[in-house]
């Protein structure tokens, strides 16, 4: 669990289907369309995968209790053949009901000091698209250097006629040293 001024950290329970629900009944962005969830049912049966992953983590608002989102992802190698997982990308959302008030970096900072101080991480970075203003500010208040944009870089959905959208994506990254 982390603690922060306003927010609690911690992992997902059965009894967070209702709030999760509230934001990714409508995902809000392409790249999350595949975690749309449609039920309660579908929503609890979620969060029972989710109690098994120590790095996937509610976002809780510690006056209320309340899930108003998440922040995920998994240590990965520098490639694919390399045994030491120092590297991270992290995936953040929240209820855009609770945007506009600090809570997106208020959670990102506490999960990469975290991941920097505690689980041996040397590089965090992240995509976002082009369109996305919202998580490039974060990432830059975060202290991220935004170092490439990839045109038609990848697809989450398709176009009406079928054919799949691309879209052209941003990487920023920070490293450990950066951050401490
Ligand atoms: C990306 C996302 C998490 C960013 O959320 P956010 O609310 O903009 O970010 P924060 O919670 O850190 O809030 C920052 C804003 O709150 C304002 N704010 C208000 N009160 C504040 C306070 N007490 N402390 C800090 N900031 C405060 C800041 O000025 C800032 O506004 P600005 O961007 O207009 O300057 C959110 O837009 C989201 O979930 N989007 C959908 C999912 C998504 O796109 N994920 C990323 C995929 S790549």
């Amino acid at each position: 669990m982390i603690e922060t001024e306003r927010l609690i950290l911690r992992p997902f329970r059965e009894s967070d289907a209702a709030d999760v629900l509230e934001y990714l009944h409508t995902p809000a962005v392409h790249c999350f369309a595949c975690m749309k969830l449609d039920s309660l049912d579908e929503a609890k049966a979620e969060m029972k995968k989710r109690t098994e992953d120590e790095l996937y983590l509610a976002i809780v608002l510690k006056e209320s209790g309340k899930v108003i989102g998440e922040i995920f992802g998994h240590p990965e190698g520098t490639d694919p053949e390399d045994e030491v997982m120092d590297t991270f990308s992290p995936c953040w959302m929240l209820n855009l009901e609770y945007s506009g008030k600090g809570y997106a970096y208020e959670a990102a900072h506490a999960y990469f000091d975290y991941l920097f101080r505690e689980k041996g991480i040397r590089r965090i970075y992240a995509y976002t698209e082009d369109y996305n203003i919202p998580s490039q500010r974060l990432c830059e208040r975060l202290g991220m250097r935004r170092e490439g944009l990839f045109m038609e870089f990848v697809s989450f959905i398709n176009n009406p006629d079928g054919t799949p959208l691309y879209e052209n994506t941003m990487q920023y990254a920070i490293l450990k040293k950066e951050f401490l």
